[in-house]
């Protein structure tokens, strides 16, 4: 499995959101849409780093077609009112990549009183993708990209205890949330099969890479991590080639999902990658639809 440029047609007149589109993998993909044609609005929630990394992208490439709209996935609120001002100057949404993520492992809450990676990595992504799926068009090119981890396989969804308030492993709630993006992922594929839609939902992960992820572990962590990073992770540009190449390829399934393969999946080739038998659990990821539906107070729009 290989990703290349030059084998993608020029993708003119087509939109693409990226969420978290400021910053590490979700700029890089950003990137990768722009160069392919993409008219790209880069969903973000710090507004001047925004415009920060726009002007740098434009210095590198001036054709890029780009906007900011504000976006705080941690608040239902602020992803109602990014989707209002989206659809009031779009028509259509032919690629959604669901980038954006936390990682803290301090415990802390939105002001609705969920986990912070929970609401932001699952919750925000699950509503912005039922507001906005109904202007994507019914074709194999609209995709939904899920950003998952390799710290999924150590998770799982604690239903009795979503804020992961009693979970021994301080890494709980961030694989949760990821899990629950790849399970996410899988769901909205299926229920897309089921209704007969040609849009198609996939789950990545983008391996590891020094991005802004790791900035609020302690500081032994942060400096364990900077030092060991050289050898274990690959740069922000190559963790973004599986979002790139769900998003592009012509040649892939609704539902599945790619990362690199190499050691312990950090880094190396692009190809399917592992998930564990939690994660394609049908009946967990159903009860997880319904949770998040509660959570959000309404049906997914489907
Ligand atoms: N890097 C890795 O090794 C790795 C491994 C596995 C999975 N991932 C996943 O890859 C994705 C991209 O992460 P990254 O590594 O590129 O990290 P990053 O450099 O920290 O980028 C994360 C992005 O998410 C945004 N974000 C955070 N909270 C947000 C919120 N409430 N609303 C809107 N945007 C928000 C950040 O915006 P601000 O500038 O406002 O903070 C930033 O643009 C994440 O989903 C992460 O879980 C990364």
């Amino acid at each position: 499995m290989e990703f290349k440029f030059s084998s993608i047609p020029f993708q003119k007149g087509k939109v693409a959101i990226v969420t978290g589109a400021n910053n590490g993998i979700g700029y890089e993909t950003t990137v990768g849409l722009v160069k392919v044609g993409f008219k790209v609005v880069m969903a973000c929630r710090n507004i001047s780093k925004a415009h920060i990394a726009k002007t740098k992208i434009l210095q590198k490439l001036p054709n890029a077609d780009l906007e900011v709209i504000h976006l705080d996935l941690s608040d239902l609120k602020s992803v109602r009112e990014f989707v209002k001002e989206f659809k009031s100057r779009y028509n259509g949404l032919h690629v959604l990549i669901n980038n954006a993520g936390v990682l803290s492992y301090s415990g802390k809450k939105n002001d609705a009183g969920i986990e912070l990676q929970f609401a932001t990595n699952h919750l925000g992504h699950f509503l912005l993708t039922s507001m906005l799926i109904d202007i994507m068009p019914d074709e194999n090119s609209s995709r939904i990209i899920s950003l998952s981890s390799v710290a999924h396989k150590k998770a799982k969804i604690h239903f009795d205890d979503i804020n992961c308030e009693n979970a021994d492993d301080a890494g709980a709630a961030y694989g949760q949330s990821k899990l629950a993006c790849l399970m996410f992922g899988d769901e909205l594929n299926r229920r897309l099969n089921k209704k007969g839609s040609k849009i198609r939902s996939l789950s990545v992960h983008p391996g590891g890479s020094d991005s802004g992820l790791f900035d609020e572990m302690s500081r032994l962590w942060y400096f364990t991590l900077k030092v060991l990073a050289p050898f274990i992770t690959h740069s922000n540009e190559k963790a973004a080639v599986p979002s790139l190449y769900a998003a592009l390829s012509g040649d892939i399934k609704g539902g599945e999902y790619f990362g690199p393969t190499g050691f312990n999946e950090l880094k190396g080739k692009l190809g399917i990658a592992y998930r564990t038998d939690y994660s394609r659990n049908e009946g967990i990821a159903s009860n997880l639809w319904e949770l998040s539906e509660k959570m959000i107070g309404e049906k997914f729009n489907m």
